[in-house]
């Protein structure tokens, strides 16, 4: 596949990082759609005043892109692949903007997709009547990058060696990751489709159970510092994270002989396959975590509560899109299978009473799970799952 234009959605770290290294790498016009506040503006001034955007770190580029719009009807017509790189809490939104421009047979996805992107994206398109549109989604961000300066520079701090991509229909996958790889510059390797996507979201066990070991029993006074996030991992907190691995692979092996869950890997595992040789100790989980080059330096997120006092950032991303848009949906197919999942039950009721939701009861609305989306059983999850058509 040789596209004529690629149009990336956002404007914050990851749009700004995929929107150099895709215009780079793959030798054709690449577009962005911002819709969010002022972004196209700051964007495009950002671009003229450094020549291009430039990513810096672990990875270099430097690329113009070709248009950037807040506009979708001057952005998504013509493009072959329109990819979303924002939180997931924004993929709904976005989709439903973009969706009466798509080109006929054009593919949709997200970096990263996060927990049931599927079901999200297969209701928009329905309610459109877009069954020609393909889905795809990448299980996680390839880089750590963070922006220097708004639309000049950004810093990619860390890069992964390999990420899984998944399509709905499950099985077209792999007619698009070559161009996926290329455009990423990395390996993407085709996993059987969304449900392993889901489960296989690593970023729902990390984040969430790093905050749990750093914060679970803070009393409530303020740090002096903002711990290190990930070099900061005490045992108790790899215990946490193992935990939470645990419960997923009990449902990879409940479902595993019904649905092809290969790409849902053991942490450690992925941790390994992801990083290779920027882990200088691969001994345990623990290690994997403190010896990671590709980690060294991150701080957990804190807010400055007066001058060097700090409290943790509850409402930051860690929290308040990977419990929604990854633990819950995770955990409410280990429901639908009849699979106990008591550390992501623990990690879920901690994180929601300290975001002040009830994300198993009141709140569950509030997730991307599959029962929002009318998937109760789970004859009718698998049935989803393997649908022809997106
Ligand atoms: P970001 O905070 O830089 O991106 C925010 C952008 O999303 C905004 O600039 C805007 O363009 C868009 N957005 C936010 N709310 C919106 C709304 N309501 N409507 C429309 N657009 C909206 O986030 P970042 O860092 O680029 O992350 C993107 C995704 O990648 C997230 O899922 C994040 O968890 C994930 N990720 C990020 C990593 C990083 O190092 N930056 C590492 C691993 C995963």
């Amino acid at each position: 596949m040789h596209p004529i234009k690629i149009t990336i959605c956002g404007g914050g770290n990851g749009a700004q990082t995929l929107l150099a290294i895709a215009a780079q790498n793959v030798g054709c016009a690449v577009d962005v759609y911002a819709p969010f506040a002022d972004e196209a503006g700051r964007l495009r001034a950002g671009i003229a005043a450094h020549d291009g955007l430039e990513v810096r770190g672990a990875v270099q580029a430097q690329a113009q892109p070709r248009r950037v719009s807040a506009d979708p009807a001057e952005v998504i017509p013509g493009s072959e692949l329109v990819v979303l790189v924002v939180p997931a809490f924004a993929h709904e939104a976005i989709l439903r903007q973009i969706a009466p421009f798509l080109d006929r047979d054009a593919w949709v996805g997200a970096i990263p997709a996060r927990g049931g992107f599927d079901y999200c994206a297969a209701k928009v398109l329905q309610e459109q009547q877009r069954a020609d549109v393909g889905l795809f989604g990448l299980q996680t961000l390839p880089w750590a990058c963070r922006i220097t300066e708004y639309g000049q520079v950004v810093q990619v701090l860390g890069v992964k060696e390999a990420v899984d991509a998944a399509s709905r229909p499950a099985g077209r996958i792999g007619q698009l990751a070559p161009l996926l790889a290329q455009m990423l510059g990395l390996a993407v390797d085709p996993a059987s489709g969304f449900l392993a996507l889901t489960l296989a979201n690593t970023g729902q066990l990390i984040h969430p159970g790093i905050m749990y070991g750093l914060f679970a029993d803070w009393d409530g006074a303020a740090l002096q510092t903002a711990p290190l996030f990930y070099q900061g991992l005490n045992e108790a907190g790899a215990r946490t994270l193992a935990d939470l691995s645990d419960d997923v692979q009990r449902i990879r092996a409940r479902l595993g002989g019904i649905q092809d869950l290969a790409a849902v890997r053991p942490l450690k595992d992925w941790l390994l396959r992801s990083y290779g040789d920027a882990i200088a100790d691969p001994s345990s989980l623990r290690s994997a975590f403190v010896t990671n080059r590709a980690y060294a330096g991150l701080k957990a997120p804190v807010r400055e509560v007066a001058p060097g006092r700090f409290v943790p950032d509850f409402a930051a991303r860690y929290l308040a899109e990977d419990v929604p848009f990854g633990l819950a949906a995770s955990r409410a197919i280990a429901a639908l299978s009849g699979v106990q999942t008591p550390a992501i039950d623990r990690v879920i009721a901690w994180a929601g009473e300290r975001l002040g939701k009830d994300y198993l009861g009141r709140d569950a609305g509030r997730t991307r799970i599959p029962q929002q989306y009318g998937l109760d059983s789970l004859e009718r999850l698998l049935t989803f799952a393997d649908e022809k058509t997106a």
